[in-house]
């Protein structure tokens, strides 16, 4: 981390031939179980990864505001006087602007400023790159109006941005846990209450192991508002607000009216996931804070499980990962993280046997699929924070 922060630094006095003023940073995150349930005002269990989206920003001479992507290699004039409009195709750019534009109208008052950022969190990967961007500006944006919101209001004022701006009608996950988390710990947030409860993940004999398969699959690019439509429709069937709200004996005596759509049982399966997702997260975060390992292994299975054929959100080569991870000795539960149709996995590993099962996944995913798999442990680190 120091690193990054380190090089961001020296990219931006290369470019500006001064040191910057403000530095800020947000974690990337995998979430543990509780996959497309945060839509439904269910719960979820992530936690902040060591991989961050880096700012590094000084004053600007001139009345322009610019950013400079690292990753992108490529810059852009952004307003900071409120006037900005969502675009209609998505760049990079767009997260920054969008998220500066709902900082202003939230009642920071910036001053023009340049910015290079610098993210190692990969992006596209299913860990929530535009999140940690979002959350990185909005901490840039306080920090250079000397304007702090209250965390869960950042939070949601990034998620707005990535609605309007990225067009990505995305949950409250993401930017919640970038920007609340905390070292140490997984959090098992209640999308309703908007209360987080920290759960504390240190344990020296265990480790999170993230494995990139390095696909991604979206066919049309409308696969998650498909699911949130879906499973809106399915709460609506079943007389409730939300998913969240349902049980699963509710849902089996509604089957003969889910068997009268003409879906072919598309939103009853949609329903069972979310349904049976939200207890298992909340049984997953419990066994975690008894250290019962193997318990929230399993039910990291079945959520796999779950999500492949109620969901049907993975796709054949992340199957076949949580298949390798799951044969392994000292696995204890692995499965898809994030969205879906690609991206990363997420595995619960006994931490004295991390090396080989590493060196197996990989040399057996490249077998089967001839595909090369990025794969990382990680702590649960810190969320979005300012260097001062
Ligand atoms: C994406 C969204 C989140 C959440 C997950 C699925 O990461 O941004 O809000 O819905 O997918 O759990």
């Amino acid at each position: 981390m120091n690193s990054l922060i380190k090089q961001t630094k020296k990219i931006f006095t290369e470019r500006f031939g001064k040191e910057p003023e403000w530095i800020t940073a947000a974690p990337g995150r995998v979430n543990l179980i509780g996959e497309h349930t945060d839509y439904n005002d269910g719960f979820v269990f992530p936690m902040a990864i060591e991989r961050y989206t880096v700012i590094a920003a000084g004053k600007s001479s001139s009345a322009e505001s610019t950013v400079f992507s690292v990753n992108q290699n490529a810059g852009k004039t952004v307003f900071i006087d409120g006037s900005a409009k969502p675009a209609d195709t998505v760049t990079w750019s767009d997260y920054v602007q969008g998220t500066l534009q709902n900082c202003v109208e939230n009642g920071a008052k910036l001053q023009p400023f340049n910015a290079v950022i610098n993210s190692n969190v990969p992006l596209g990967g299913g860990l929530s790159s535009s999140a940690s961007l979002e959350v990185a500006t909005a901490t840039l944006a306080e920090v250079i109006a000397g304007h702090r919101f209250d965390p869960v209001q950042k939070a949601l004022l990034c998620q707005k941005a990535e609605h309007e701006y990225a067009k990505m009608p995305c949950g409250i996950m993401d930017q919640f846990i970038s920007a609340l988390g905390q070292k140490g710990c997984a959090m098992l947030l209640d999308c309703r209450s908007r209360v987080p409860k920290m759960v504390p993940l240190d344990d020296p004999s265990v480790a999170v192991l993230i494995v990139n398969s390095n696909v991604k699959h979206e066919l049309t690019g409308s696969e998650y508002p498909d699911r949130r439509r879906q499973c809106e429709k399915a709460a609506k069937l079943l007389g409730v607000p939300f998913l969240r709200d349902a049980a699963m004996p509710q849902l089996e005596s509604a089957k003969p009216v889910f068997d009268k759509e003409p879906d072919g049982g598309v939103c009853y399966r949609r329903a069972k996931h979310v349904i049976t997702e939200n207890d298992r997260t909340v049984f997953a975060a419990e066994a975690l804070s008894g250290k019962d390992w193997k318990t929230a292994g399993r039910l990291m299975c079945e959520s796999h499980i779950s999500m492949r054929d109620d969901f049907e959100i993975t796709v054949s080569e992340i199957d076949t990962l949580v298949d390798i991870a799951c044969r392994l000795d000292g696995v204890f539960g692995s499965r898809m993280t994030g969205g879906g149709f690609g991206g990363c996995t997420v595995s619960l590993i006994e931490s004295d046997k991390e090396a080989e099962i590493t060196a197996a996944i990989g040399r057996e995913y490249e077998t089967r699929t001839g595909i090369k798999a990025t794969i990382f442990a990680t702590t649960a680190a810190q969320g979005a924070y300012s260097v001062s």
